[in-house]
């Protein structure tokens, strides 16, 4: 089993990506840490704990990360997510435990030193506390087995025409992590996670489940599903942090590309991924494994739906 740390915002469609990592028998979820982005981190903190009950994970600790970006403010994405990150379903389930007193940086660099080269680390928010792990030990990197993220895109953005949402919430972050010598990281960006589309079909097919999990999913994805229709006229939702766990769990189902990716920083392209597919230019070596738009969306909801409801198979 994979041993797994997820960084996280929770954040809609990260409590999915977490349900999805708990039900796995392919991964073992250690810890999440959490980060401020979606909501602030005094939000996404007790959403991390909340979701772990509802998954039955309790024993999985909780480390609180940065609340704020490296360098600049940025707004929350309420509108996405609702003021309290979930849709306004959170109170279903009350967490009755607090997160660790250790910091998400301090146990990022501490579990690495412990196991080197054992923990994969998964990404779905903005990357402040990954680079905060970078700036104070330039080691983490070689310690971590592997490093998947969930942000950007080679084609458009989806907060500005140029940026993905995690990318441009800290831009100096994602720029230090790619420049930062993780073992060739895999980024799956808004090319892919838009072929992780939930429809109303899928989503009513849910409902219809009517397990607690099934309940939460349906009820917190309508206001995510009546952002993407008033923001970009589409009728469903993105499981964007979902594919990134999907990517982990069966890679076949993400197909990537190699290239070199770095992150813009200022001007009005903040935040964009320049994704340099290493085919067409050659005088740039690959540091990145990117994400496709080649996705099986069919086997994705497949692996979701037949994980989180073995039962309904
Ligand atoms: C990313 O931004 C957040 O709103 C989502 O949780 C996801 O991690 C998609 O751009
Ligand atoms: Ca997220």
């Amino acid at each position: 089993m994979m041993k797994l740390v997820i960084d996280t915002d929770p954040g809609i469609d990260d409590a999915i990506a977490i349900l999805l990592a708990t039900a796995s028998p392919k991964l073992d979820l250690i810890a999440l840490t959490t980060v401020g982005g979606n909501v602030g981190i005094d939000v996404v903190t007790p959403n991390a704990l909340a979701l772990l009950e509802l998954a039955g994970a309790k024993d999985v600790p909780v480390y609180r990360g940065a609340d704020r970006s490296l360098g600049r403010e940025r707004p929350r994405a309420s509108a996405a997510h609702g003021d309290d990150g979930l849709g306004g379903f959170r109170p279903v389930f009350p967490a009755s435990r607090t997160a660790e007193t250790e910091s998400a940086v301090d146990f990022l660099l501490r579990i690495t030193r412990e196991q080197p080269g054992e923990i994969t680390v998964l990404a779905i928010g903005p990357l402040t506390n990954i680079a905060e792990a970078v700036r104070r030990d330039p080691g983490f990197p070689g310690r971590v087995a592997r490093l998947v993220l969930m942000g950007g895109a080679e084609g458009t953005g989806n907060i500005t025409p140029s940026a993905e949402f995690n990318f441009w919430h800290d831009p100096e972050a994602a720029s230090e992590v790619f420049a930062a010598g993780f073992d060739t990281p895999v980024m799956v960006g808004l090319d892919a996670t838009r072929h992780a589309f939930m429809t109303p079909g899928v989503r009513e097919l849910v409902r219809q489940i009517g397990t607690p999990t099934a309940r939460f999913i349906h009820g917190s994805t309508r206001q995510y599903t009546d952002h993407y229709w008033n923001r970009y006229h589409e009728v469903g939702s993105e499981l964007c942090d979902v594919l990134a766990v999907a990517q982990l769990i069966d890679p076949a189902l993400v197909p990537t590309v190699a290239a070199h990716v770095e992150i813009e920083t200022a001007g009005i392209c903040e935040g964009r991924s320049v994704v340099a597919r290493t085919a067409r230019y050659t005088d740039r070596t690959a540091n990145a494994l990117v994400a496709t738009d080649a996705v099986d969306t069919r086997g994705f909801f497949e692996l979701l739906l037949g994980t989180l409801f073995p039962e309904h198979r």
